[in-house]
């Protein structure tokens, strides 16, 4: 590896995404998000009709879907077997059942192995669960980006319609539970990952944080 990576790691809300998309524009690199891919192999599984309370029905199609993903920040893309399903992985009904299909080994060492490739020599900013630690433990900068469980619901609520606080505050802590127990990769901080709380920081905050680190580590 010979360019920068950023290995951007936390929790859902912890405003992972924007900051990592921000970052990635204001250096110029390209921007990959690994949610996204879980994401879009739990959709093609439940558009299969694959058994998702089955790990091993899970891991025996887990080589399937073909995955294409857009690393410009800008425009960041995500496809299906051809199909675009960069809003179909938003859906509540793939969010509720993405922690079962991301904790099985079989998934995650397809993806893991696709990430690396998209890293390649790098120049990029990377978002996920596990950048730090497994995915890129070289990574030159790590941070892992934290929030208050009120903040974090408070965020996710405003970015999607008809929900409240209450529920997001519920549906978030459930998925962290299952995110950082499972047993392959769980969401955890390097040991030499830099920790953001991002609590009582607005975006552009958090950004030019990121920015200070990264000048500071390179
Ligand atoms: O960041 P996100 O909410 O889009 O991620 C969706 C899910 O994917 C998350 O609940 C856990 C899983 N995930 C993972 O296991 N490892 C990653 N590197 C990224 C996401």
């Amino acid at each position: 590896m010979t360019g920068l990576v950023v290995a951007m790691d936390g929790p859902s809300g912890s405003g992972k995404s924007s900051a990592s998309r921000g970052v990635a524009r204001a250096l110029g690199l390209r921007y990959l998000d690994t949610g996204a891919m879980y994401r879009a192999v739990t959709w093609w599984m439940l558009q299969q009709g694959v058994d998702l309370g089955s790990p091993s029905a899970i891991a025996a199609r887990a080589g399937e879907p073909v995955l294409e993903i857009g690393a410009d920040p800008d425009a960041p893309s995500i496809a299906v077997g051809g199909v675009d399903v960069a809003g179909p992985i938003r859906s509540h009904e793939v969010t509720a059942a993405v922690s079962a299909v991301s904790a099985v080994p079989e998934v995650r060492s397809r993806l893991v192995a696709e990430q690396r490739a998209v890293i390649g020599a790098g120049d990029i900013v990377v978002e996920g669960r596990d950048i730090g630690t497994v995915v890129a433990p070289a990574a030159q900068v790590k941070i892992y980006l934290t929030a208050s469980a009120e903040a974090r619901a408070q965020r996710r609520t405003a970015e999607l319609a008809g929900s409240t606080v209450e529920a997001q505050r519920t549906a978030m802590a459930r998925r962290d539970t299952l995110d950082s127990t499972r047993k392959a990769d769980p969401l955890a901080m390097a040991g030499d990952a830099v920790e953001l709380d991002t609590t009582a920081l607005n975006l552009d905050e958090v950004i030019a944080e990121v920015l200070r680190l990264v000048k500071e580590t390179t």
